[in-house]
């Protein structure tokens, strides 16, 4: 049976082409490709990459300075953060939501734009596997072939199931039938026409985007577009912790934001989506009026409407 694509760079002893990541003894990363009779040169001396060519990860090396490197193979999110990057790209915390929220599974067609530095591409390969499909769009010709190297250099060569086409989504997007959308970019509004032709009755439409406006103005057109079911949203928050002795606590410093997720889904053709039977709230599309002072017994009502 032929491996996965990319599975064979993920196991067994280091081989000549592999990324390696070396971690100093204060924790500091460094990523090298192994190179048949090339040195690793730091302040601290240097290392001969044969040194680690056929040893197992998590192998320790020493530099002629005597300094000692931990060796292992960058994990996805490793790569993720140390590769080149054209744009920003979506966080590990963000794309394992993304993955799992939008039920992107094994075999899926599914659709995403824009693919900046390609961070997302990997994740959604990853879940959709060889036997599925990812259509990718990206406006920005060199941020395409930033991304289709760090691709490659990831998977060992072109993953089977990419397509990659530089141009606007909703000028371009040629596909059908398709299961997922995943869009990260301005303003994904743009593209809910072709977005809808696009997918399947069910499918899932998924957005990543960075402030409240471009969320807000995406949640009113999704309503407005009528072929879509309600959307929600939310964020994730990732808190890593300091584990020394009994000096287990929570770090210090996090990151505070990344972006928000939003998802909704393809209705079948012709259906009218059923009617929000919550009343908006007092000011949420702009109304002016000063709220009236409350009377006895109307928290209770509005929450008791809120339930509805
Ligand atoms: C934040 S980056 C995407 C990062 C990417 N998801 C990653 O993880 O590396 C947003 C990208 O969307 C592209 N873009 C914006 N609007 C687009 C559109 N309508 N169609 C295709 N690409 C678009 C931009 O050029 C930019 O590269």
């Amino acid at each position: 049976m032929t491996e996965p694509t990319g599975a064979a760079r993920r196991r067994g002893p280091f081989q000549v082409g592999d990324q390696v990541q070396l971690t100093d003894p204060k924790g500091r990363h460094h990523t090298i490709t192994l190179e048949a009779g090339k040195s690793f040169h730091t302040h601290k001396g240097a290392f001969s990459h044969d040194e680690l060519i056929g040893r197992p990860e998590g192998t320790v090396v020493r530099t002629t300075g005597n300094t000692q490197y931990l060796a292992l193979r960058p994990l996805l999110p490793d790569y993720v953060l140390s590769m080149p990057r054209g744009a920003a790209v979506v966080y590990p915390k963000d794309a394992g939501q993304i993955v799992t929220m939008a039920d992107i599974f094994p075999g899926a067609r599914v659709v995403e734009a824009g693919v900046g530095s390609g961070a997302l591409s990997m994740s959604l390969l990853r879940a959709v596997g060889d036997h599925g499909a990812l259509y990718s769009y990206e406006r920005r010709e060199d941020f395409a072939e930033i991304a289709k190297a760090n691709v490659e250099r990831f998977f060992g060569g072109p993953h089977p199931a990419w397509k990659l086409t530089v141009g606007d989504l909703q000028d371009n997007l040629a596909e059908t039938e398709v299961d997922r959308v995943v869009l990260d970019m301005l303003a994904p509004w743009e593209c809910l026409d072709a977005v809808s032709k696009a997918l399947v009755p069910g499918g899932v439409l998924i957005c990543y985007v960075a402030t409240t406006t471009q969320m807000s103005t995406t949640v009113e057109a999704l309503r407005e577009h009528g072929t879509f079911t309600e959307p929600q949203a939310w964020e994730s928050m990732v808190r890593t912790w300091h584990l020394e002795g009994l000096a287990v606590r929570p770090d210090h410093r996090m990151i505070g934001h990344t972006g928000f997720l939003l998802t909704s889904r393809r209705l079948a053709d012709g259906v009218e989506p059923p009617l929000r039977r919550r009343r908006p709230a007092k000011g949420a599309y702009g109304e002016t009026e000063v709220p009236e002072k409350p009377k006895p017994g109307r928290f209770l009502r509005m929450a008791e409407e809120q339930e509805d």
